[in-house]
Parts: structure tokens; C-alpha cells; sequence
């Protein structure tokens, strides 16, 4: 028997699998763990013989969910820009402030100058408050590199998190992020002469997940990303787009074209791209820390995206400029109170909706065959952890089995 093979006892479980009720929900429920994944769940009263000689604990009573997954983040970067805030809350905006080469090519410049060991280090205290919150997959983008070496030192730094800290780390290449200084007017070549290339040697070296990109009139249009999601398909890697967050410049359809795991942002997106994504069964990744920093008033089209039965996750996009936030809680909490999502879609876009928009089977729901990374809330009921502001009721968060 493994050594955290175990049942945990008296909860009530938010399995999170679809089904009459909601959350999934199992009341009086057990968990049974072995080698790190879930072997059985269900009432208490109804556990399987060969379980009872397992090691029990009990929960008393609290409620067990998923562990959490942010499935979309630039945890890992240099510096920060809080002067950029100060001028947006003066009346500039987030365009302007890119315009003026502020914004995200002012954290490419903190971020060439670090090392990886300060990647790291920068990025642990934000890490540390993500599983303060009961997080256990946490996707990590590159972008703030925009140049061959910097690209590749983000992503080597995001891989070495799971050194530091016990987390599962997932990451994507997002070279396509902003155009560098050196290739100012020139978005083609920089796509053909660094991005490309870049790409290939972060895959050489096992660094990428997948292949991420910004679609907006201060990053890509869609023609000049496609040869860089050809290179991603040639490469067998899956792909992401920012895209529609400040206007609609179609690169939900382009990504959808490609069989995007996910759209991110989507603030401007229409019924047509949301037929693209019903279609290519992207997620929509909805990102309301962005929204609520940035003082947008276009919210996403949540009810096309519900219409279309198009799956909805929720991410922090925890990054310097747009979104300086790490708490899942406090986007699921923006994601009911800003766009009207119910807290049960909250909690399914922090749990099996992020895991798929990550191209993931293996976590996001409590059923057997998944992984034993597990969340134990102080709360009694799942709504709860929507509802509340900037509080965070964690009690416990179980990984492959262990506490
Ligand atoms: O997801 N939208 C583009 N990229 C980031 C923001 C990057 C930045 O401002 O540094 C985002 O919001
Ligand atoms: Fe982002």
C-alpha cells in the first residue's frame, strides 16, 4: 500500500461532475485515495469494503472541492508598474499607456534584466499566495521576453517552480505577446525571425505546453499570428489566444480555426465567434480582474457563451500591467458580481472548465481515475466561495493524496 493511500471521511464533496445536483454535490460523503489519485467517492455509508482497512481522516464536515486551477497567468515576470496605474487613474488608458512604450514592452525591459534564479524568486511570493487559496495547477506564460533568451529563461523559470513548491505547473509559449523595440513596425518579421525560431528551440527543450499569442491592434492581427499558429501545428502543440479583449478583430476564429484549447478575454466577441468556439469546443477564458483594472465597460457575451454551451473558465491572468491580482476567490467572486455568472459556473471555470482549457483530463473533478489534489473549505456550502470578498476560507489543500 502506498504510503498516502487513505480515506478522508465526514464531507461533503463538490465533485464537480455534471449531473441532478448541483456542484455535483455529495453529501456525508468519503474519499477514497490511492497512489495519489481518487480510487472511489461517494456516501460515506456506501464505502466499498476494500477501502476500510485504508487510514481514515476525518474532515468534520467540511467541504471538499477540486483543487483549484488558474488556468491563465504571467506570474512570471520582472517588476512591476504600478506608476502605469497611477496614469491610468489620471486619465490615460491601457492603449495609450502601451502606445507611449509603457505597458507590457516596460516589464520586457525589467524582465531581460533579471536572471532566472530572480524570475523565480520574484515570482514565489505570488505563487505561495495562489496555493494559500487551495491552487494546484497554475499555467505560467513566457511574453515579456520578446526576444530568444529572455523567452526561454521565463519558461526554464516556470518549469523549476515545482522545485520550490508543490504545484503542478503548465506552461505556454506567448512570444507573440507585444512587438519588441527592435522590430518596431515590423510585427511579420519579428513573427518570422525571433518568435519562430524561439519557439522551436523552447520546444526542444521541453518548455512548452502550448502556443499562446495576443490578437489587438497593439499586439497581432490575425494574418500576421497564423504562420506562428502553422509552426505551433507543425509542431503538434495546442494553441491560445488573447483575443477580443479591446476590440474584435476576429482572433477567436482564427484560434477556433486552429482548434484552440481556449479564447481568453473575449470581452468583444459576437455570436459569430462564439459559433466559431461551440464548433472547435474552445473554451472561453473569462478574465474579470483585467476587466475590473482596466475600468472596462464591454463584459463578455456570457450569455451567447451559455446560448452555445461554449465552456467557461475563470482565471486571475495574474501579470504586472492589466491584472496584479493572485486570488482565484476574488476572480470568482468578479466573475458572478461583474458579469453574472452563477457561483456554481465560478467554481466550475476555476476547476473542470480550467483543467480542459489546458488540454488536462486528469484534475478539475472528484471521480475516480483523477488526480488526488483536493481542496477542504472551511464553508458550508460551495457558494460561498463566490460570494465572499477577499476572504479565504481554506482549510486544507491535499495534493496526489498528501496533506
Ligand atoms: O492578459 N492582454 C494582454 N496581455 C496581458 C496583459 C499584459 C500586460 O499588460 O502586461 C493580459 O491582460
Ligand atoms: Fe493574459
Amino acid at each position: 500500500m502506498h504510503s498516502q493511500d487513505r480515506v478522508f471521511s465526514d464531507l461533503n464533496a463538490a465533485t464537480m461532475v455534471a449531473g441532478p445536483a448541483a456542484y455535483g454535490l455529495i453529501h456525508d460523503a468519503a474519499v477514497a485515495i490511492k497512489d495519489g489519485r481518487i480510487a472511489w467517492v461517494g456516501p460515506e455509508a456506501s464505502l466499498p469494503k476494500q477501502f476500510k482497512k485504508f487510514s481514515q481522516t476525518s474532515l468534520e464536515g467540511r467541504l471538499v472541492t477540486p483543487a483549484l486551477i488558474d488556468c491563465h497567468t504571467h506570474v512570471v515576470h520582472g517588476g512591476h508598474r504600478a506608476v502605469e496605474f497611477e496614469m491610468r487613474l489620471n486619465g490615460a488608458s491601457y492603449e495609450e499607456v502601451a502606445r507611449a512604450g509603457g505597458g507590457i514592452i516596460s516589464t520586457v525591459k525589467a524582465t531581460r534584466e533579471a536572471t532566472v534564479e530572480e524570475l523565480i524568486t520574484q515570482a514565489l511570493p505570488r505563487l505561495d499566495a495562489m496555493l494559500a487559496e487551495g491552487v494546484s495547477v497554475i499555467e505560467v506564460k513566457s511574453g515579456y521576453g520578446l526576444d530568444r533568451d529572455t523567452e526561454l529563461n521565463m519558461l526554464r523559470a516556470a518549469r523549476a517552480l515545482p522545485d520550490r513548491r508543490s504545484v503542478r505547473i503548465v506552461t505556454s509559449f506567448l512570444g507573440a505577446h507585444a512587438v519588441p523595440a527592435e522590430h518596431k513596425d515590423r510585427p511579420d518579421a519579428y513573427i518570422a525571425e525571433v518568435c519562430i525560431p524561439t519557439l522551436r528551440s523552447a520546444h526542444d527543450e521541453g518548455l512548452v505546453d502550448a502556443v499562446d499569442a495576443f490578437c489587438e491592434g497593439i499586439a497581432f492581427l490575425p494574418d500576421q499570428l497564423a504562420p506562428l499558429f502553422d509552426a505551433a501545428k507543425d509542431l503538434g502543440l495546442p494553441i491560445k489566444c488573447h483575443a477580443e479583449q479591446l476590440s474584435n478583430l476576429g482572433g477567436t476564429k482564427l484560434a477556433a480555426s486552429y482548434g484552440a484549447l481556449s479564447a481568453d478575454h473575449i470581452e468583444y466577441l459576437d455570436e459569430e465567434g462564439v459559433r466559431a468556439m461551440a464548433n472547435a469546443g474552445t473554451v472561453g477564458v473569462i478574465l474579470p480582474g483585467a476587466f475590473y483594472t482596466l475600468r472596462e465597460t464591454q463584459a463578455p457575451p456570457i450569455d451567447l457563451l451559455r446560448k452555445h454551451n461554449v465552456p467557461m473558465a475563470l482565471a486571475t491572468d495574474c501579470n504586472p500591467g492589466s491584472a496584479p491580482m493572485t486570488s482565484l476567490l476574488l476572480t470568482m467572486n468578479m466573475g458572478c458580481t461583474l458579469f453574472r455568472m452563477t457561483p456554481e459556473e465560478a467554481l466550475t471555470g476555476v476547476t473542470t472548465n480550467a483543467a480542459r482549457a489546458l488540454g488536462l483530463s486528469d484534475c478539475g473533478q472528484i471521480a475516480p481515475g483523477q488526480r488526488a489534489d483536493l481542496a477542504v473549505w472551511n464553508v458550508t456550502h460551495p457558494a460561498e466561495l463566490a460570494y465572499r470578498v477577499g476572504f479565504n476560507p481554506l482549510h486544507t489543500r491535499i495534493l496526489g493524496g498528501a496533506i
